[in-house]
């Protein structure tokens, strides 16, 4: 399903061991945060049909869904959502900007509105601030809330962290998007089979090339692009992906997603001459939907302007992106992020550097009686699964 080209950076595989941090990211238990390499099997098909059956009262009862959550909460289902298509109005809401908030309500007004808030530390300010204006607007409009009707918890598994919950969170609101949630597990599944040996691993080939780009080619930005406009959303999953797992302790690649070919006309000209301090990696869809010969004119034409100008091109070809693909595609970019880092000598699942920042702002005096009305935790204290 996904091949990783690494004719265009002079480089290979060789002489990295992956089988040390392999062994590690399979030790799987709830205290390692790395629960989520078993989701494509602990996920049942009883759980996608209580995905299915939500979705299509929500689809019956509501006129707009409302996605509330910060990073891996909002941008998996938006990024499948974008390139995939969406056959139910959808908001994806998360700001400390009110005017952002108010826009969106004022939007939807006299309607119907079902949120769904996702959180599984339940410590996050702009989930649950954005959760509260959406409340007192409703109160103030009479609007009906999906309160009104009986509010549904789908827990996400215990030792699953944000950017690696995709599956956990994105079902539901895909559901109501119309799309074919059951195809794209099965892709996760498929993905699962495919990846989890540490031999002829294309995750883990990716995984190689990057830890080598970085640390012997001493390269320090990634540019990820794709050649498809609907994929700027996957980029925006992508970048906290790599950013959080791989960026502490003075380490890692800084990760930048692109859109070619609009980037092309942006940042196109410092990819060609600029300074050399990064590599480049391109998602190619081998089948895509709508073939265009001009969007593949403009794909084999960077490649090759970019390589001929020294730049290491990493191209990840995959063979359709239908619901299928998008679940392998997810999955994949998990194991070679978490590969990635491991080779670096960093823990992947954690972001003590967020926390940071989390403290310093709840800590605030200013607002802590606004703090403390908020339901925060309540709603998110990942509950063991049986
Ligand atoms: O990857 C992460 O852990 C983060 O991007 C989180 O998804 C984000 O901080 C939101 O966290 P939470 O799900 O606890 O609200």
């Amino acid at each position: 399903m996904i091949k990783v080209d690494l004719s265009n950076t002079k480089i290979d595989v060789d002489g990295v061991d992956v089988s040390e941090a392999h062994k590690k990211l399979r030790d799987i238990s709830a205290e390692n945060w790395n629960v989520w390499v078993e989701t494509p099997n602990k996920i049942t098909d009883a759980e996608i049909d209580r995905f299915l059956k939500t979705a299509e009262e929500i689809r019956k009862n509501f006129d707009v869904l409302f996605v509330v959550g910060s990073g891996g909460n909002y941008t998996s289902p938006f990024a499948a959502a974008q390139f995939l298509g969406s056959e139910f109005p959808i908001e994806y809401l998360v700001s400390f900007d009110p005017m952002t908030i108010e826009r969106a309500l004022k939007r939807w007004k006299g309607k119907r509105i079902c949120v769904n808030l996702s959180s599984k530390s339940g410590t996050t300010l702009e989930t649950y601030s954005t959760f509260d204006t959406i409340k007192s607007f409703v109160k103030r409009t009479i609007m009906t809330l999906g309160e009104k009707y009986k509010k549904r918890d789908f827990t996400v598994f215990e030792g699953v962290g944000g950017r690696y919950s995709a599956r956990d969170v994105m079902y539901l609101p895909l559901a109501v998007a119309g799309v074919d949630i059951k195809a794209m597990h099965e892709g996760a599944r498929a993905a699962y089979k495919d990846l989890k040996s540490p031999y002829d691993n294309e995750a883990y080939k990716y995984a190689i090339a990057r830890y080598k780009l970085h640390t012997q080619v001493k390269k320090s930005v990634e540019f990820f692009a794709s050649f498809y406009d609907g994929l700027e959303g996957f980029g925006r999953w992508w970048q906290p992906l790599f950013s959080e797992s791989e960026g502490k302790d003075g380490k890692g690649l800084l990760p930048v997603p692109l859109l070619y070919s609009r980037d092309l006309h942006t940042m196109g000209q410092y990819v060609q001459q600029g300074n050399p301090i990064f590599f480049e990696t391109i998602l190619n869809i081998a089948k895509p939907p709508v073939e265009s010969k001009l969007n593949l004119a403009a794909f084999k034409g960077t490649v090759k302007a970019h390589a001929d100008a020294g730049v290491p091109v990493v191209i990840i070809n995959i063979d359709r992106l239908d619901a299928y693909g998008f679940g392998y595609l997810f999955y994949f970019f998990e194991i070679a992020c978490a590969m990635s880092a491991m080779l670096l000598g960093v823990n992947p699942f954690n972001q003590p550097g967020v926390e940071f920042y989390k403290k310093e702002m709840l800590d605030n005096p200013e607002i802590a009686d606004y703090v403390k009305k908020l339901p925060m935790g309540s709603m998110t204290k990942t509950p063991k699964r049986s």
